[in-house]
């Protein structure tokens, strides 16, 4: 793939050692799960970085935290200030943390190595892809690198606008993303399974609807499984689903050339607290939400893992941060950590959530990308307007 890679980006330093390179800006992806336990997210733009350091660039550091809502940009609970010093860990360098808005200071006073600046998601034109957004970010870099593969299936003002006003490249982590992400789909061997859970249902559902053309067996859990089933009519509850997205799942059903497996039966509670009870699908109590799939559920999953020879997997099948709730993403992220070790299954796993889910297992796969949404688009063909940014 023909992108501004990092290699151009050396070349270009070079030509313009007499110009002054004094800051990049580098759009990265710090949206960590929520626990910000797994940290893979901040080892990926270490080397970028490092390197920029090495270069004599100080680097102004550029992400989103979550999804705050307008009402709620003031809250802490969305600030990035609340993981500086996770960043400054990994980075084992001192982070500065500019809390006031972008439009307020003025960007020639900043003079720290590195520099983060607040939640981009702060300001309305980020997801807006606004121009004077963009232009204003420009001011905190003499060049910009895109280190978020994982954010580029957004066309925001971060991602997008910004490679108008600023020579843009893709940073190392970003280039080694879809080159080997490139490889691996460039021949998937049948039988090809997907597992698509999480709880982002309405953005992934488009996605989903593709790979349902190209996938042998498509495996569905978490909410967007609680959509399916209720568009078939099941009562799920006080289970999360979707209610916008259930004309879409039916025609999925309907549509889809790869066979659809849906739960059979949960694990079940009425506060998310408690340990859960297995339930038929038709039989889930009134009061109940459902936080796992069940038993039988996870042994028809495991058969079919066991009938495939590729496995991509996004999004979590269970609310795996409860320990109550991880058992089914226990068992069947060691049935394909085994499998892939053992050379019979090549296994994709890609999105924050469930690399954090897999924990230690994530070392025993074919490929793990930190990406979520853009992991699934990209697989599934479409065009990333972070990666279209980097390619004129
Ligand atoms: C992700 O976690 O997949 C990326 O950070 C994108 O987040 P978003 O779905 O809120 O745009």
């Amino acid at each position: 793939m023909n992108i501004r890679n990092f290699e151009i980006f050396r070349k270009y330093v070079s030509e313009n050692k007499g110009n002054k390179l004094r800051r990049c800006l580098v759009r990265c992806d710090l949206n960590l799960p929520s626990d910000i336990e797994d940290l893979s997210r901040v080892y990926l733009i270490k080397d970028t970085i490092l390197e920029l350091l090495d270069l004599g660039i100080k680097v102004s550091l550029i992400s989103h935290y979550k999804r705050p809502s307008r009402e709620k940009i003031s809250n802490s609970e969305f600030s990035l200030k609340n993981i500086v010093l996770a960043i400054s860990k990994v980075l084992e360098k001192k982070v500065e943390f500019v809390e006031s808005s972008i439009f307020d200071i003025d960007p020639k006073t900043i003079n720290s190595d590195i520099v983060l600046l607040e939640n981009l998601r702060f300001y309305e034109g980020e997801t807006k892809n606004n121009d004077e957004l963009a232009k204003r970010l420009a001011q905190f870099g003499d060049v910009y690198i895109n280190e978020a593969f994982s954010v580029s299936h957004r066309k925001h003002a971060s991602i997008d606008a910004i490679t108008r006003y600023l020579p843009s490249f893709a940073g190392l982590s970003f280039q080694k993303e879809i080159e080997r992400l490139s490889q691996v789909i460039s021949n998937i061997e049948k039988p090809f399974t997907a597992i698509i859970g999480g709880s982002k249902v309405s953005s992934k559902i488009g996605v989903l609807k593709r790979i349902s053309q190209t996938a042998d067996y498509l495996i569905i859990t978490g909410a967007m499984a609680n959509t399916f089933l209720v568009a078939k009519g099941t009562d799920m509850k006080n289970s999360i689903f979707e209610i916008e997205q259930l004309d879409t799942a039916k025609e999925i059903t309907k549509t889809s050339k790869a066979e659809i497996v849906l739960p059979i039966d949960f694990l079940a509670s009425q506060d998310i607290k408690n340990s859960g009870t297995n339930f038929d699908y038709e039989k889930i109590p009134n009061g109940f939400s459902c936080f796992d799939i069940g038993e039988r559920s996870t042994e028809n999953i495991i058969k079919i893992i066991d009938r495939s020879k590729t496995v991509l997997w996004n999004g979590a099948i269970g609310a795996f941060e409860f320990s109550n709730f991880n058992k089914a993403t226990g068992i069947i992220t060691k049935e394909i950590a085994k499998r892939t070790k053992n050379n019979n299954l090549i296994s994709v796993i890609g999105g924050g959530e469930t690399i954090a889910s897999i924990g230690e297992y994530k070392k025993d796969m074919t490929f793990v990308s930190t990406a979520g949404g853009a992991f699934l688009e990209f697989v599934a063909g479409y065009e990333l307007p972070g990666i279209a940014a980097l390619q004129n």
